[in-house]
């Protein structure tokens, strides 16, 4: 394997560093454009985020989103969306892009089942997602018709070629949480060979996506909750020429231990790459995550509470309000009077509770756009706060002084 990939097209400069704590802000560069971190990474697992066009996800200031090999592989199939032009061209956004390597989708869905995905639609497929782990790969069940299906680290770097997104991922093995610490070493050390084979499959396609565009490779980091597993894992990854860091794994049972884990791996990762913390998203998290010097956040709750009718709102319990609740059945208030959303700027709470209660799509498409939009403001409040040193005011804005005497 190379010592180093020139990775050409990408870049990751740090801007800004917060004398009190590890945050920083940066300016992370593809070919798909420029972001600045700390920033939030929207999911949109199947080629979609859900019930939202890449026309508005750009109105409310939407950087950069993601989406899942794990789903894609399986439909419509990473050839298809090659042939249809690759990812960008194919759900129409232009703009940066993450491609998860199917680590988590398997291994951590794996302990569902396939029946929890798919519903009522085929109640007779009753197996778990995931058969059987080797040195080889993961052996797992499609999630739409049950058919057995192989991912290996070489044909999940090859999907994701296919697919085209700027950031890639090596596939790894999303360490449970109930697991011994035998388990989680023996784990880790298999995720970090596998990393080895993703890189070499990475450079042996040239680093290009099937459209000939440059990607960039993460390298992820496990290891559970034990502080010298957690240590070596991010060494590993810091050793190999990576772009980009992910952190990854059971981050533990409860947020406190989330941090603490979070904090075992960030003195050891490579100080100039990006990091980026997989799956992790609350807004109690995220000002913990930057202050230990997370880059990059994505998680699927911000779309999926908006389907349930919870607006994020700073400064309430939980940072959310449910517009469900008949207390809003006459409230000609918007969801935010502070929040420049669509949402917000052209609706009522009142209207949007009818919408919920009346089970109409608009519903979810406005409490999305709210939740997307306040994402963004968010991240775009963290970093100006790392840059006047005002990370602690901004944190006590946006979460509720009963979540901040608990945490
Ligand atoms: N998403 C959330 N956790 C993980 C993880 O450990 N690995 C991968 N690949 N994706 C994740
Ligand atoms: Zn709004």
């Amino acid at each position: 394997m190379p010592q180093t990939i020139p990775y050409p097209g990408f870049g990751f400069d740090i801007l800004h560093r917060d004398p009190a704590s590890r945050a920083r802000v940066g300016r992370l560069t593809t070919p798909h454009g420029t972001i600045e971190t700390p920033n939030f990474i929207f999911c949109g697992t199947k080629a979609s985020v859900k019930g939202v066009t890449p026309a508005q996800l750009r109105e409310e200031r939407t950087d950069i989103i993601l989406s899942n090999t794990y789903h894609l592989m399986i439909q419509p199939g990473a050839e298809t969306v090659a042939r249809l032009g690759g990812l960008h061209r194919f759900m129409g956004w232009d703009g940066p892009m993450l491609t998860d390597s199917g680590g988590y989708q398997i291994f951590a869905m794996g302990h569902g089942s396939v029946a929890d995905e798919i519903k009522g639609r085929r109640s007779q497929v009753r197996e778990k997602t995931l058969l059987r782990i080797s040195e080889e790969g993961a052996e797992f069940r499609s999630y739409t018709n049950g058919e057995k299906l192989f991912l290996t680290p070489e044909r999940s770097v090859d999907i994701q070629r296919k697919l085209g997104a700027d950031l890639v991922v090596q596939l790894d093995e999303c360490t449970p949480y109930h697991v011994d610490r035998d388990y989680t070493a023996r784990s880790m050390r298999m995720s970090h060979r596998w990393g080895d084979r993703s890189l070499a499959e990475f450079v042996r396609g040239g680093g290009l996506s099937a459209n000939g565009l440059p990607q960039a490779m993460y390298g992820i980091v496990q290891g559970g909750v034990y502080p010298d597993l957690r240590r070596e894992s991010a060494e590993y990854t810091a050793d190999r020429p990576f772009f980009a860091t992910a952190v990854g794994g059971s981050l533990g049972a409860h947020k406190d231990q989330m941090v603490e884990v979070v904090a075992m791996a960030m003195p050891h990762v490579h100080p100039d790459r990006p990091v980026h913390l997989l799956g992790i998203g609350g807004i109690v998290d995220i000002f913990a995550g930057v202050a230990l010097g997370i880059d990059t956040f994505d998680c699927v709750s911000p779309t999926r509470i908006a389907r349930h009718g919870w607006a994020l709102m700073p400064g309430v319990p939980g940072e959310r309000l449910n517009l469900r609740n008949a207390r809003f059945r006459e409230d000609a208030d918007p969801i935010d009077p502070a929040c420049d959303c669509h949402a917000c700027r052209r609706f009522s709470r009142g209207y949007i509770h009818h919408l919920l209660k009346a089970g109409e799509m608009l519903a979810l498409q406005l409490v999305s756009l709210h939740n997307i939009a306040v994402m963004n403001r968010l991240m775009r409040e963290v970093r100006e706060a790392i840059r006047t040193g005002t990370l602690d005011a901004a944190r006590r804005r946006w979460v509720a002084p009963a979540a901040t005497v608990k945490a």
